[in-house]
């Protein structure tokens, strides 16, 4: 690692169009998040950069959604998610965002740079259009069947089922997702980046001289490369984003994939005016941190820009991770299938470290891995509480025990003694190649060697059963017990930054440097250590089970069949709505209509007069529990006769699939016969 003379670490920016989960943390942000610690703890030049993506087709699909503008979702998500990883501890140097000016400015700048060096083709081709909507159809605008897998739901950019990388006019029955019509085929000009052109710098650059890269990082390429590269089009007909900055280019935005890896530049720009020493000097190491579906652009696209400008350095390394699932099933945020940041937060506060821990432990590196509630339990009560935990508990109330909480000086060493201070070190050195090959799991199995070295080093020499008779032995094994305690502090602080302060203050200590850890004289004899506490709480079955249920509940919501909701009634005019008159009105009386099971007979006070209805709603309600509810009452529905009984008006009810009725009253308390608009 010592050739280069600083680092640039840059994590995948996330969309701001919904809060992050657990995925994205083991995936991409707790990997990046423990590499920089590590780094900086070692007292290399590095430097963290993120940002919220803002821009494509993700965003304005959610901001349709919701009825509001792209730029209200990605406010409101920037500033959700940036929060989120501060509080879990996630320390980027900067977190930025890409609608920001400085950002504009980069991206328009390369692409015409780009542009005027002649990088670009200029292409006309037929893309599908919604005649409906007036509008084209990039990316997640068009859903069909992907001619790989058969999934009935890939999107025009890619199937989210087998993974593939598409074209929209890869999807059979094409449909468009803004109106469901099918589209046509319309003629549009776009910039394309030939990626083809670079293909031969590419096989160089990836296939010779990346070897080393994690197997299904350089395997991702290859199949990339073996298969043949396309030109890639790196504008949209769209109105949110970047707009080209061409005069002949009038609504056509920069591809969002175009302008979000040059968000990493954009963002040192606004960490530093000395940006350039982390992108344009070959001594910076450059590292992009991502999930397996964003290789493709990291390792061939984004290079292929900064070649092609020619003046910036290309990443080193892209130790891209595979997905994480959910109790079996993938995460999904459109089914809401997923423990998301800002909730585990709030439903385990303090505990940051605990799911840094287990996203980390199981961490998809080399494969899809699966995260379960059971697991995040069993890690936390049997590893971090039983282990970790109960060996600096114990290592310190003995030290408080025997000797008022000064740390004892050591006599004699047994072979065991001298066995056990030799690995230390050893842990050390294997925790850091672990970490050089970006390793993480590897690495934290190496720290919590340490803590369970120190828990059996004390459960076998047991020095609270040898005071009484040695009291020098007990010195000798707490003094030793302490020198391990403290290389933890130091060891486990890329991992689980605030158990390891938490540790710290423990023992009193500060800033022990990185290359001291594993020496076996930290804290020297007669130091006064703190009370302690406890580094981690077991967490109990009710805890677990609510968090079980909660999403029990979300499978139960998501396996409802769609057809269970009835399909939207063709329009109405304005006119034809207005012409209702509903109005607010009280029950006064209510009972069943002889001989009926699901008839009610109620006098309403509609405010204008007291009238009766005969409402279908005795399946559902008492008629002794529903005297005195303010309801909705549509009051000129024209009267009928119903089983001899003139009704005059109808309540309004909400009727969910499974035929539960729930009355449509006002929020609060109103005056009777207001009207409802
Ligand atoms: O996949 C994603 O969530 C993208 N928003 C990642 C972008 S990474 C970088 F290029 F900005
Ligand atoms: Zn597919």
């Amino acid at each position: 690692m010592n050739q280069f003379k600083r680092y640039l670490i840059t994590s995948a920016l996330p969309y701001a169009n919904g809060p992050l989960h657990i995925g994205h943390m083991a995936g991409v942000y707790v990997p990046s998040d423990i590499y920089t610690r590590y780094l900086r703890l070692r007292g290399r030049d590095v430097i963290h950069v993120c940002g919220s993506d803002e821009h494509g087709v993700p965003i304005t699909i959610k901001a349709r959604q919701e009825g509001v503008s792209p730029r209200q979702i990605v406010d409101r998500y920037h500033e959700m998610n940036k929060a989120s990883f501060e509080k879990f501890g996630i320390a980027f140097d900067i977190y930025s965002r890409t609608s920001s000016p400085v950002h504009y400015q980069t991206a328009s700048e390369i692409f015409k740079t780009l542009y005027d060096r002649g990088e670009f083709l200029e292409k006309t081709t037929p893309q599908y259009y919604d005649q409906e909507a007036g509008q084209f159809l990039a990316d997640r605008y068009i859903q069909g069947t992907c001619p790989r897998c058969s999934n009935e739901n890939a999107y025009g950019d890619q199937c989210e089922s087998c993974g593939t990388s598409l074209n929209a006019t890869d999807l059979i029955n094409p449909r468009s997702t803004l109106s469901g019509s099918v589209p046509v085929m319309r003629d549009t000009t776009h910039w394309f980046l030939a990626l083809d052109k670079y293909e031969p710098f590419l096989r160089k650059w990836i296939l010779e001289e990346k070897k080393h890269w994690k197997a299904n990082v350089y395997g991702q390429c290859k199949s990339w490369l073996d298969h043949g590269l396309q030109p890639r089009a790196v504008s949209r007909d769209l109105e949110w984003g970047i707009p080209v900055p061409l005069e002949s280019a009038k609504g056509k935005v920069l591809y969002v994939w175009f302008d979000a890896p040059i968000g990493y530049i954009s963002a040192t720009k606004e960490l530093t005016g000395d940006w350039e020493r982390y992108w344009k000097d070959s001594e910076t190491r450059m590292i992009h941190f991502i999930g397996k579906d964003n290789i493709v652009f990291h390792c061939i696209v984004f290079p292929s820009v900064l070649n092609a400008e020619g003046t910036y350095i290309l990443p080193d390394n892209v130790p891209a991770n595979e997905f994480l699932n959910l109790e079996n099933d993938k995460i999904s945020t459109s089914r809401n299938w997923a423990v998301w940041l800002h909730e585990y937060l709030e439903n385990f506060p303090g505990k940051q470290d605990v799911l840094r821990y287990v996203l980390c432990a199981n961490a998809p590196e080399t494969k899809d891995n699966d995260f379960t509630w059971k697991d995040f339990q069993a890690r936390n009560n049997n590893e971090l509480v039983a282990v970790y935990g109960n060996f600096i508990n114990r290592a310190i109330v003995l030290t408080h025990k025997y000797f008022d909480g000064a740390v004892p000086g050591r006599s004699e060493l047994t072979d065991y003694d001298r066995e056990v201070l030799d690995q230390i070190p050893q842990i050390k050195e294997a925790l850091e190649n672990s970490l050089e090959l970006f390793r993480f799991r590897e690495a934290l199995k190496e720290a919590m060697n340490l803590a369970r070295l120190g828990n059996k080093y004390l459960a076998d020499t047991e020095p609270w059963k040898l005071y009484k008779t040695d009291p020098q032995r007990v010195k000798t094994i707490l003094n030793i017990s302490l020198q391990i305690s403290a290389s933890l502090s130091v060891l486990t602080m890329p991992f689980l930054p605030d158990s390891a302060f938490r540790l710290m203050e423990f023992l009193r200590i500060d800033n022990i440097p990185w290359d001291r850890a594993g020496d076996s004289d930290l804290v020297e004899e007669g130091h006064v250590i703190g009370s302690g506490g406890l580094l981690f709480e077991k967490i109990s079955d009710e805890e677990i089970e609510k968090q079980v249920e909660k999403l029990l509940a979300t499978r139960d919501r998501n396996n409802l069949p769609p057809s269970a909701l009835v399909p939207p009634k063709g329009n109405i005019t304005y006119e034809e709505f207005s012409a209702m008159d509903i109005r607010t009105g009280t029950i006064t009386d209510a009972e069943r209509v002889p001989k009926t099971k699901k008839l009610l007979k109620l006098t309403i006070d509609t405010g204008i007069d007291t009238r009766t209805v005969v409402s279908g709603i005795a399946a559902c309600f008492e008629p002794g529990d529903i005297i005195g509810k303010q309801v909705s009452v549509l009051v000129n529905l024209e009267p009928r006769e119903i089983r001899g009984i003139k009704s005059q008006g109808m309540i309004l009810m909400a009727e969910d699939p499974q035929g539960n009725l729930v009355f449509v009253s006002p929020e609060g308390t109103v005056e009777n016969g207001s009207s409802i608009k």
